[in-house]
């Protein structure tokens, strides 16, 4: 007698199957070590990105994303830089925490940045609210080619040594 799909304790698992499984936990897996669960994902409109290929004018320390359609947060961990569109402005961030470098994370529920090591937290156009960092989130300078945004990954504005440039750093949209 052949065993029907609802009673089948103890089969073994069809290879597809098994593949589809290892596929699944392979992408839970990245989504974790981006400190995201895939529930997290959806909530936060919090997207892992990579660059976009390069233009043949751009310097080598460029990098090129889409502009975001919609509000949310993007991340490229590779370049180590935070994609955010915010209220009609898009800003580019460096990734690390600027009190010590830690990489810092998107929480959609209070639409803010907090940093897991010394919970710094910093609101979604990169302003510090509390914690012990002492200035804003580092932002990258940023330009538009129409529907790109092109990021200077070498280009690290602080906010406390450089201001005005901190304020003008994004894009509007
Ligand atoms: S490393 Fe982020 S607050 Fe200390």
């Amino acid at each position: 007698m052949t065993p029907d799909s609802s009673d089948c304790t103890g089969c073994p698992i069809d290879p597809d199957r098994r593949e589809f499984l290892r596929s699944v936990g392979a992408a839970v897996t990245s989504l974790a070590l981006l400190g995201l669960l895939p529930r997290d994902a959806d909530a936060a409109s919090l997207r892992a990105i990579t660059a976009l290929a390069s233009a043949t004018h751009d310097r080598k320390a460029e990098k090129r994303y889409p502009i975001p359609a919609a509000d949310g947060v993007s991340i490229d961990k590779d370049n180590e830089v935070i994609v955010a569109r915010a209220s009609g402005k898009v800003y580019a961030f460096a990734l690390a925490c600027p009190h010590q470098n830690t990489a810092l994370r998107w929480n959609a529920d209070d639409h803010q940045f907090q940093c897991p090591k010394h919970k710094s937290r910093y609101r979604d156009d990169g302003t510090f609210i509390e914690g012990r960092a002492t200035r804003n989130m580092d932002r990258l300078a940023v330009r538009r080619e129409g529907s790109t945004l092109v990021v200077d990954v070498d280009a690290l504005i602080q906010q406390d040594e450089h201001p005005a440039e901190w304020n003008a750093a994004f894009v509007a949209v």
